[in-house]
């Protein structure tokens, strides 16, 4: 049994297959419009969404499968208090397949281990959603044919912004790729990113907070929200928030075919004179998304239909109970009775497996 927790859980060819896929449903849509009859999806999402659950609820429609689940954790039973596991192992008995998105970092993870389907983490706080990548990188394959020798610049709210997170997993196995991350001292990118994917894959990177300065030498533009509900501290997010704001005077700056993408929502950070711009890629990204999310589905039901042995770990180097997780968001912080799994790190340190922070 397969499952997408994280954007590593794909091979490289496994997400250029997921890209041939998608091309193939853009030509022949009729072709896939029956591929999953008799499949259910359920969507569980314990945290607000409108693209992401409504783009996996249409992939599996557009497949001919159906929909079951809830777009809030208010109308679960995780309100009386159910764990992520005993909710896993229940809707393995109703659906093919879990989307899930919750707000506890390694949630999907505990569902894949507990439950007998496979999992697609569509967002665990602020640590990966893997599925966005894949909309991400449809977009840029289709606006500038691949992702080789592009330089790629990430603005905005780089600490919390789990589809950063995930997209620069990916970015790492292609050519020559550089990225430039743009945000506030206290919004970079965490060092598990830089230390497990930017240093291993002697990525290309450079970290500064001007975007100005950046915008020229740029093939991409990845703008992101400054993540409001992540903020321990109000006044730090009020003082945050409107870091950057691209608008069409800035935009001025970058290149003729430079794209602009955004994972959306949107709050401040790009102002709405720059949607008119033939380089504002966003709208088209939402399409794309539910395009990979359909061949997503089509691949993990596939193999799940060879393999139905549960989906689990193998990775030695895993300690398990000798470490608690101290990160407050971390899944393995309010389900007490998660073992402890921990990873360890060159500096000497440990990583939770859950959520990748170090202690
Ligand atoms: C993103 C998310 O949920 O992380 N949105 C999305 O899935 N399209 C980005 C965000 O909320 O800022």
């Amino acid at each position: 049994m397969r499952s997408v927790i994280d954007i590593v859980d794909l091979s490289v060819e496994e997400i250029n297959g997921l890209l041939k896929t998608a091309s193939d449903i853009i030509k022949n849509p009729k072709k896939y419009s029956k591929k999953c009859k008799g499949k259910k999806i359920a969507t569980l999402f314990f945290e607000p969404s409108t693209r992401t659950r409504l783009s996996f609820e249409s992939a599996m429609l557009e497949l001919g499968g159906s929909v079951i689940g809830f777009s809030s954790a208010s109308s679960s039973s995780a309100s009386k208090g159910e764990s992520v596991s005993d909710t896993a192992k229940v809707i393995s008995k109703y659906a093919d397949i879990i989307a899930m998105r919750h707000p506890k970092e390694g949630a999907p993870l505990v569902a894949a281990l507990n439950g007998d389907i496979p999992v697609i983490n569509a967002g665990d706080g602020g640590h990966c959603h893997p599925t966005q990548t894949l909309a991400d990188l449809l977009t840029i394959k289709r606006e500038k044919g691949g992702f080789d020798n592009l330089t790629v610049g990430f603005c905005g709210d780089l600490k919390y912004g789990r589809t950063v997170h995930s997209i620069i997993g990916a970015l790492s196995r292609y050519n020559n790729v550089k990225i430039v991350l743009i945000s506030p001292n206290e919004l970079k990118i965490p060092s598990y990113v830089k230390e497990d994917v930017l240093d291993k894959f002697n990525m290309d990177y450079i970290e500064t907070d001007s975007l100005e300065d950046s915008l020229p030498s740029l093939d991409v533009l990845y703008m992101t929200r400054v993540q409001e509900e992540r903020f321990t501290d109000r006044n730090e997010y009020e003082r945050l928030k409107d870091s950057y704001v691209l608008n069409k005077e800035k935009l001025n700056k970058a290149k003729e075919d430079t794209i602009v993408l955004h994972p959306l929502p949107r709050v401040n950070e790009i102002s709405i004179d720059v949607d008119d711009d033939k380089r504002a890629c966003y709208f088209k990204q939402v399409e794309n998304g539910k395009i990979m999310r359909m061949a997503l589905i089509l691949m993990l039901l596939d193999i799940a239909k060879k393999d139905k042995s549960k989906f689990t770990l193998n990775d030695n180097k895993i300690v398990y109970n000798k470490f608690k997780c101290s990160n407050p968001v971390c899944i393995s912080q309010t389900e007490q009775e998660l073992k402890g799994m921990a990873k360890p790190v060159d500096n000497g340190n440990y990583r939770c497996v859950y959520c990748d922070k170090d202690f």
